[in-house]
């Protein structure tokens, strides 16, 4: 294979491609902080829309701010009907990262006033997006099963919220703060892909709703918010302890990848996994054990031999799949999940990047052929596009 050319960082790994005050993360340690606050800390003490203010403007609120915020969220959280008939045309059958891509998008269209340097704009698209992106997906989710999305309930907090709209039940209490707990431990990480697709289509002064339609869109792949999905069926194909070591080698031979671990900025194991591990040992021990949890742990034991010396260790993932489903999340709302909490860190690029804003508009290393004579059809010899020398 040829070298690559002087300059180039496949995926721009070390490369720096913005300064930010929001988040940091220690690869080598293993710590992540939100403005200065250690993950840890915020998932033991935090909401989650404690957490997103914090993300947004900088300072954990006051009691009042928070309490204003609060409100105004909830004031927030209704959709119009004319959002609910677009959901009832989406094929029932489609992902619902697209569902939410295309619904997030589609607030641009009802809330087309673009004011970007006006705070008020600011806070209002805020509120909207934290607001109105759980009641899009609790809704499509209740149409695709035919029934009638579940109105936001306004006495319920987020978390509770969500899952309520959901399943039409009011979650027990422990349930519902560890999902919130988990959307805490989401929320915001660094220049990741998703982000920094946020902020490349933040620089060109666009509308917010576009800014986190385009991170949705880079969220939904298996290399990035998909994984957790992945881990999921991963388990279940490895169906017991006992399988483990002999699926481990064999992906290992084979080069293939292991879902839920490794991570471009850790090095050692994800704090976020080792807190979500301890959540779902919570509840495990309140609502049942589940066995894919052993295959999990014995799974990250042998993996910490084998791949633990190049660095490999579980990423956040790993074990919030197995959280989610205890929590009575569908599959295939594990990805959408992550993306209503990554919102938050989204719109807190979007606000810092119009905060010092430049478009990004980066270089390339061209690699194609010098200019050609353009030749019409007839005297072309190649075929499908190919260069016929
Ligand atoms: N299982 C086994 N080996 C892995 C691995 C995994 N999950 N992740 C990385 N590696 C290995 C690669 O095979 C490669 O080995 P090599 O140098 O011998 O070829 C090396 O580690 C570097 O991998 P690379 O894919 O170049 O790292 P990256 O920084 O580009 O990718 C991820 C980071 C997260 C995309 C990658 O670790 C991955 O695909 N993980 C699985 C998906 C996942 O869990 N994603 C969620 C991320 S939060």
């Amino acid at each position: 294979m040829s070298e690559a050319p002087t300059g180039f960082r496949p995926g721009l790994e070390g490369v720096p491609a913005t300064q930010s005050a929001i988040s940091n993360i220690d690869g080598q340690q293993g710590i992540l902080s939100y403005r200065g606050y250690r993950i840890e800390d915020l998932a033991a003490h935090s909401t989650f829309l404690e957490t997103a203010y914090l993300l947004i403007w900088g300072e954990l609120p006051s009691a009042e701010a928070l309490r204003e915020f609060q409100h105004d969220v909830q004031m927030h959280r209704r959709v119009s009907f004319r959002i609910r008939d677009m959901l009832k045309c989406f094929p029932s059958g489609g992902h619902p990262m697209d569902a939410l891509q295309s619904s997030a998008a589609s607030l641009g269209l009802f809330y087309s006033n673009r004011a970007l340097d006006d705070e008020n704009y600011i806070r209002g698209a805020v509120m909207r997006v934290l607001a109105k992106i759980p009641t899009m997906l609790a809704a499509f989710h209740m149409i695709r099963r035919g029934q009638d999305p579940i109105q936001p309930r306004d006495d319920l907090p987020y978390a509770s919220n969500f899952l309520y709209m959901l399943t039409e039940r009011e979650p027990d209490p422990l349930a519902a703060r560890i999902f919130d707990a988990c959307l805490v431990l989401h929320a915001e990480h660094t220049l990741n892909a998703s982000t920094f697709s946020a902020r490349v289509t933040a620089s060109t002064l666009t509308d917010p709703y576009a800014v986190v339609a385009s991170a949705v869109g880079t969220l939904a792949g298996p290399l990035h918010g998909g994984a957790n999905e992945d881990v999921l069926l991963m388990l279940e194909e490895i169906g017991s302890e006992e399988r483990v070591e002999a699926y481990l080698d064999e992906a290992i031979a084979s080069k293939r990848k292991i879902m839920g671990f490794g991570h471009r900025e850790y090095k050692v194991k994800d704090p976020r996994a080792t807190i979500l591990q301890g959540l779902a040992e919570t509840l495990f021990s309140r609502f049942g054990h589940d066995r894919m949890y052993d295959v999990a742990r014995r799974l990250e034991t042998l993996a910490a031999e084998k791949l633990g010396p190049k660095g490999i260790y579980p990423n956040v993932d790993f074990y919030s799949g197995l959280v989610y489903r205890k929590l009575g999340i569908p599959t295939d709302l594990f990805t959408p999940v992550f993306a209503l909490s990554r919102a938050a860190g989204w719109l807190a690029h979007w606000k810092e990047q119009l905060g010092a804003n430049r478009i990004y508009r980066p270089t390339q290393i061209y690699t194609g052929l010098e200019t050609r004579n353009w030749l019409p059809t007839e005297q072309r010899s190649g075929h499908n596009g190919e260069p016929t020398g």
